[in-house]
């Protein structure tokens, strides 16, 4: 089978590496892919990105099976186009998708159906939003509604931060460019919510329609530096599993959060397929609510999940495209997985390209690195390309062994800038 992963970040590094151990496949597309697919033989990449032309291309290759990694094309609805072209793809469709590409959405879908998360309210106009967060008080939580690539959300620890934040993101122009985010119809709007206390955990599922299957608990570390400090960015660091996820507390979000979520889905006329992956926030009396839904698998959790993952993935998500889920047990590798991201000098807001890279290992049994912004320039040299550049992921028996050797193959690595957190990790240690 000829298989097509759409995306050039380290999720889908990591997708097509995984993809392309399956026996089943002869070949692994990566649209556009980046400079880890590039240099890999089993992967292709393709330089294309508009999806009428890549569903052009799909059909021309015969391609036995798409996965979508990112949300873009899943919100412009890839899906929908991909199966009336009558192809077989991995994801929701563009209704679906709102769960991530609409927070509006998702907030009010989840106090519709009973979901928990955080008590909140949507605004358009700034005076209202202001005269609620005086009411509410600090700490605050304030989100541009859209996608933001993760930088779209505001944790106000004082009233004028909140002030601020709703100024930035109802004012216009400027404050979608400093953001990135993409509005939806109808106008800028802000939803602001209450503060949640508590241990974040990134709970993922594949869904086909009607059967749910779990993947390995992870946790993600979305500060920019150690100790959590500096502003939020796509993730700097993501391991696996995620020791505050217990038994029971798996329980409760799937009795609580998933299930409802997708029977609801269904219920409103929107049956889900795809990855779903519940943002949590787990308190200290282990109750989780949901922080938020994305309808795809995270970067960079992905990359320690699939490291885990000793299944065949062709196979499950075979069968998740022709609702079979319920025939599947996955199988992990009993080691915990953890990976550290790179990235280049001035992100999140400003990321420098054309750095050179030098130093990358080969693959080994235990440390893979993925390539998210790269890109292979003449004469093999390989240049830094975007924010997030490498996640280095290492398998071993302990967290604090995971990030020992994740750390003994980053000090190889050098490229100008490179910024890493040293304590990706650390609640577990802690516990
Ligand atoms: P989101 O894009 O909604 O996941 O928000 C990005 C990050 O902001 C989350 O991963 C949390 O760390 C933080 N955050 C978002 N909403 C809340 C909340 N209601 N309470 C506390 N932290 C939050
Ligand atoms: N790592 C967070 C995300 O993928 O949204």
């Amino acid at each position: 089978m000829k298989v097509l992963v759409i995306g050039n970040g380290g999720r889908e590094h990591a997708l097509a590496w995984k993809l392309a151990q399956s026996s089943k496949v002869q070949m692994v597309f990566v649209a556009p892919g980046n400079g880890g697919t590039a240099a890999d033989t089993r992967l292709r990449n393709v330089p294309i990105t508009d999806l009428g032309a890549l569903a052009e291309f799909a059909l021309h290759e015969k391609i036995g099976l798409t996965v979508v990694g990112p949300e873009g094309p899943l919100a412009a609805g890839v899906v929908d186009l991909f199966r009336n072209r009558g192809l077989r793809v991995f994801g929701p469709t563009q209704a679906a998708a709102q769960l991530e590409s609409s927070k509006a959405f998702a907030k009010e879908f989840m106090q519709r159906h009973h979901i928990p998360t955080a008590t909140h309210q949507t605004f358009g106009d700034a005076a209202q939003a202001h005269a609620y967060v005086d009411g509410k008080g600090a700490p605050i939580v304030i989100k541009a509604d859209g996608l933001a690539a993760g930088k779209g959300v505001v944790v106000a620890a004082t009233l004028a931060q909140a002030h601020e934040a709703i100024d930035w993101m109802l004012a216009g122009h400027e404050a979608d460019n400093k953001l990135g985010v993409q509005h939806n119809a109808g106008g800028a709007r802000v939803v602001i919510e209450d503060f949640l206390e508590g241990e974040e955990a990134s709970f993922i599922v594949l869904c086909d329609g009607k059967n749910v299957l779990s993947l390995a608990t992870s946790q993600d570390h979305k500060r920019l530096l150690d100790d959590d400090q500096g502003p939020n960015t796509g993730g700097m660091g993501a391991y696996s599993p995620a020791p505050v996820v217990t038994p029971n507390v798996h329980a409760k979000v799937m009795q609580e959060i998933i299930l409802p979520t997708i029977h609801g889905m269904a219920r409103d006329g929107h049956v889900y397929t795809g990855f779903l992956y519940a943002g949590l926030m787990i308190d200290a009396h282990g109750q989780p609510r949901t922080v938020e839904f994305n309808c795809r698998l995270g970067d960079p959790e992905t990359q320690p999940i699939l490291m885990r993952l000793k299944s065949d993935l062709v196979d499950v998500l075979a069968h998740a495209v022709e609702g079979t889920l319920d025939q599947v047990e996955l199988e992990w590798d009993r080691r915990v997985s953890l990976g550290v991201v790179m990235a280049s000098a001035g992100y999140p807001l400003t990321p420098r390209k054309g750095d050179a890279i030098h130093g990358l290992p080969a693959e080994s049994s235990d440390a893979v690195v993925f390539h998210a912004g790269t890109a292979a320039a003449g004469g093999g040299a390989l240049l830094t390309a975007g924010g997030r550049v490498l996640c280095v992921t290492a398998l071993a028996d302990s967290v604090k062994q995971a990030q020992q050797r994740a750390h003994d193959v980053l000090r190889g690595i050098h490229f100008d800038g490179a910024q890493y957190r040293r304590d990706i990790g650390h609640r577990a240690i802690k516990r």
